[in-house]
């Protein structure tokens, strides 16, 4: 199903010969949407826009999807969708299972990169917004026809398994009794033992070699470990019903074997080279060099997500890379990814993004930290927000507040703002969601409605009022709304998306009676509220938030 916009967008490329850029208007009395297209032509052919722009009018064929399209200011031509072209688009996306999703022309395997917390350490709110948002992508790439393989490069491999594993052999702890919490208080313990002791920072040392070595002591605790993290991030996942399982799991460690044939590849392509004991990749436009191993023979950060990038392509299929991670990673996911094009684990044709976020920040606008200064857990999070709000309400509040940011912005985490059912916030959403599936059961409990599936061959047949005009255009511009969301991996136009059709809802429920309105105002207005319901359910499921029938 193509969209309206992209109809129309055809019919006035046909005569103009370049794209009109149709842009929707910004204010109704110019109509729906608007083509700056006149003025552009103007330019090339030097003759006046507003004469341009009635040629273009005298030979536009669009009549039978919008009323005569006028000139306006300086050369603009304003469109207005006929009423009727409106109400088939939203009765034909009503009987549409996909609600105008799945039109994507090129179905790709898409790897997205995120949540990735690191073992024996509770999920910060860092790792919040990773898994926030890299679900939200999950769910939208897959609604538009992809194939998503998520992958959660948990950091599960390191030095700080030597001291961890070393403090738990000398201290005597039974592991099996160890919880993520009480993995990172050990850790903690662990690391503070290590600045202090140098007796026992030699013997931690050596266990990092024997970890490395495969000795079945130390792997035995540090699998233990790993098991007890992931028993964690679960439960973190289960509470804020992300779509993440154990098969997307891919830790660091996955790589391991695999580091060896890295280096020799790096070698063979000649990019790598010896600089002061250790194996540097170095790229024009770096003034630092990617460190592949380090001078001790430790392998980096950089030279697993090398191994990542190659096995995503190689083995994987992938066609587009993503990588949900935070701002401050920026230059090493540049870095990475360069040096990955440069050695040819990247061919031309594979794409990478970085999408990059900004901070959560306290209630005093500094970095969000407790009252002794650590960082603030994800759960510590969740309870407050619990606190306010029944769960379903409390976590579309946490989600709609993330992902509503401008994905570079830092934000205030304000509870009591989030939560509230007004404003451009979650609840908010859920609300007009409740709203209209209260009146579709009235409707039914009426015997106005047929139940169920059935009600979906319900049609809008008339659109009288322009706040039913209003509503009907944004819902006929959800699909592409999605597809934008889509290619461009922001999150945000989707919330504010929805949050302007939540608002014309309003307008349209304060002004525009259902129930009380007779005949075929009735049964179109009820097909309306179905098809907002639809949307709005849709639209609230891409971002991962519930869409509640009562609140
Ligand atoms: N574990 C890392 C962190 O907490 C994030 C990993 C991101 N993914 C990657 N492929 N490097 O900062």
């Amino acid at each position: 199903m193509s969209s309206l916009p992209s109809l129309l967008s055809a019919r006035v490329e046909a005569v103009t010969g370049i794209d009109p850029e149709l842009r929707p208007a910004t204010k109704p009395q110019f109509g729906h949407f608007q083509s700056n297209v006149a003025l552009r032509l103007a330019k090339t052919e030097g003759k006046p826009p507003r004469q341009v722009a009635a040629e273009v009018v005298a030979r536009l064929q669009v009549s039978d999807l919008c009323e005569p399209p006028e000139i306006a200011g300086p050369g603009f031509i304003n469109f207005r969708l006929l009423n009727s072209v409106l109400a088939d688009a939203v009765s034909d996306q009503l009987a549409d299972p996909a609600v105008g999703l799945g039109t994507s022309p090129e179905p790709q395997v898409v790897v997205i990169d995120y949540s990735a917390p690191n073992v024996a350490k509770q999920m910060h709110v860092g790792h919040l917004r990773s898994t926030i948002i890299g679900d939200c992508l999950n769910r939208v790439l897959t609604a538009v026809g992809h194939r998503v393989i998520p992958q959660n490069h948990v950091g599960d491999w390191g030095t700080q398994f030597g001291m961890l594993v070393e403090e738990i052999l000398a201290e005597g702890i039974d592991v099996g009794q160890l919880t993520l919490a009480s993995a990172e208080d050990l850790y903690k313990q662990a690391n503070a033992h290590f600045r202090a002791d140098e007796e026992f920072a030699t013997l931690a040392r050596q266990r990092v070699v024997a970890l490395q070595s495969g000795d079945p002591v130390t792997r035995a605790i540090w699998r233990q470990l790993i098991d007890i993290s992931l028993a964690g991030f679960n439960e973190v996942y289960a509470r804020l019903d992300v779509k993440l399982t154990d098969e997307d799991m891919a830790g660091e460690s996955m790589y391991n074997d695999d580091l060896e044939n890295v280096v020799a590849d790096l070698e063979n392509s000649g990019a790598a080279v010896i600089d002061a004991g250790a194996l540097c990749v170095f790229s024009p436009g770096f003034n630092s060099p990617m460190i592949v191993r380090k001078s001790d023979g430790g392998f980096g950060y950089a030279a697993t997500d090398l191994a990542a990038v190659r096995h995503r392509v190689r083995d994987l299929h992938a066609h587009r890379l993503i990588y949900v991670v935070g701002a401050p990673q920026a230059f090493h996911f540049d870095q990475v990814f360069t040096v990955a094009r440069q050695v040819g684990f990247l061919p031309p044709e594979v794409s990478t993004e970085h999408v990059a976020f900004g901070q959560i920040l306290g209630p005093d606008g500094k970095k969000f930290s407790t009252r002794e200064g650590t960082a603030v857990t994800l759960t510590s999070l969740l309870d407050a927000a619990d606190a306010e709000a029944a769960p379903p309400v409390a976590l579309a509040a946490i989600k709609y507040a993330d992902l509503s940011t401008g994905l570079n912005k830092d934000y205030v985490f304000d509870v009591s703002r989030m939560v509230q059912t007004f404003g451009n916030t979650g609840p908010y959403l859920q609300y007009a969601h409740a709203r209209m599936a209260r009146v579709l059961r009235n409707a039914v409990e009426e015997g106005l409605l047929p139940a169920g599936d059935a009600a979906s061959a319900v049609r809008v047949t008339r659109l009288d009022e322009p706040q039913e005009q209003t509503v009907a255009l944004l819902l006929s511009g959800f699909g592409e709304v999605v597809d934008e969301v889509a290619a461009t991996l922001q999150p945000h136009k989707l919330c504010t998306y929805l949050y302007d059709l939540a608002r014309a809802v309003s307008a349209f429920y304060e002004e525009c009676p259902v129930l009380k309105s007779e005949g075929d105002v009735r049964a179109s207005r009820l097909a309306l509220c179905l098809d907002i319901k639809r949307v709005l359910a849709a639209g609230l499921d891409l971002l991962g938030i519930e869409a509640l029938d009562r609140m």
